[in-house]
């Protein structure tokens, strides 16, 4: 087996995530054609096409002995992820947030070993808004990202977690969810059990305690689960929770969220150590303390549901 370097591979898909990130400024979504694989919410592009042959081109050229698993060219019952490096890569992410013009969708450039996320690079070219983590290495946050090297206006590198919420200070304790803001997502099933179980427990959290619930301070969807694990690895949400992704859309966020001292634990109660591609996720962010308690509390919310996708 070819050695990996992952400083080499970071490099390559930063390289890559900036060409991916022209593709997708330079198209304009009122004009790409559009199609619809589960159903009328999950949507594809022809840009998300586009940019993913190119993406998989440059990385089958420079790297050919490793695996490769796109979310455009992912057969289900067929593509599977194996303990061999591999390349784990979702074009855009937020594809209905690209057609409709909102500025949260990336390119989400994952690598793992023994499947497990060893490098990660996230890149928003709406926001021209970087994320990258190393395994072992830590992970950044960059903003005006593409600019060239040593131009003015490059924003600076900044590690994650952003250190108490950008003030200075050491990253915040958890004090669980009545203190949280948490991110979720909708996903594209609209009906049947798994849907119950997010609608319900969406509920659940937003209600009072006089109602039973856990009043978060409020509950966010930024669209893009790259962007809402970026956004947890950065301190800026407390958790994120989701059924029904797969292993492209988190591989990457993943590895950025470790680095910054958070971990992903499963979306149904009971795992600590969900597979990558097991579709089920809560991520909690970096903290001095508090992670478990969090996401032992979140699990109760849940109760008895349990999310169950294909693969
Ligand atoms: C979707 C986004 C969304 C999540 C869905 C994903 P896509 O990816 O990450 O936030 O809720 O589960 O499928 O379709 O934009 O690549
Ligand atoms: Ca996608």
């Amino acid at each position: 087996m070819a050695e990996v370097n992952l400083q080499e591979i970071h490099d390559t898909l930063l390289s890559i995530a900036f060409e991916a990130g022209r593709m997708i400024l330079g198209a304009n979504p009122n004009d790409v054609s559009t199609g619809t694989k589960l159903n009328s919410v999950d949507i594809v592009t022809e840009t998300d096409q586009a940019v993913e042959r190119m993406i998989s081109t440059r990385l089958k050229t420079t790297y050919p002995t490793f695996a490769f698993v796109g979310e455009e060219t992912y057969v289900a019952g067929e593509t599977r992820v194996t303990d061999a490096p591999t390349f784990i890569v979702d074009p855009i992410d937020g594809t209905t947030n690209f057609i409709h013009g909102f500025p949260n969708a990336c390119v989400s450039l994952g690598f793992a070993v023994g499947r497990v996320p060893s490098v990660g690079v996230v890149y928003n070219p709406f926001q021209d808004l970087l994320f990258t983590g190393i395994r072992g290495h830590g992970s950044f946050v960059q903003r005006n990202a593409s600019l060239a090297e040593g131009a003015a206006g490059r924003g600076p590198k900044q590690r994650l977690p952003l250190a108490g919420r950008g003030s200075g200070a050491a990253a915040p304790p958890l004090t669980g969810l009545g203190a949280a803001l948490v991110a979720v997502e909708w996903g594209s099933s609209r009906d049947g059990p798994n849907f119950e179980v997010k609608a319900r427990t969406f509920e659940r959290l937003a209600a009072s305690r006089e109602a039973g619930g856990s009043m978060v301070h409020s509950l966010r969807s930024l669209g893009s689960a790259a962007l809402n694990l970026c956004a947890c690895a950065a301190g800026q949400v407390d958790a994120y929770w989701e059924g029904g992704c797969y292993a492209w859309d988190v591989c990457a966020g993943w590895c950025i969220l470790a680095e910054a001292g958070g971990f992903v634990a499963s979306g149904n109660p009971g795992e600590w150590e969900p597979a990558i591609d097991s579709r089920v996720y809560l991520a909690v962010r970096g903290a001095p303390s508090g992670q478990r308690e969090l996401v032992e509390e979140f699990w109760a919310v849940i109760g008895d549901g349990r999310m169950d996708y294909q693969h």
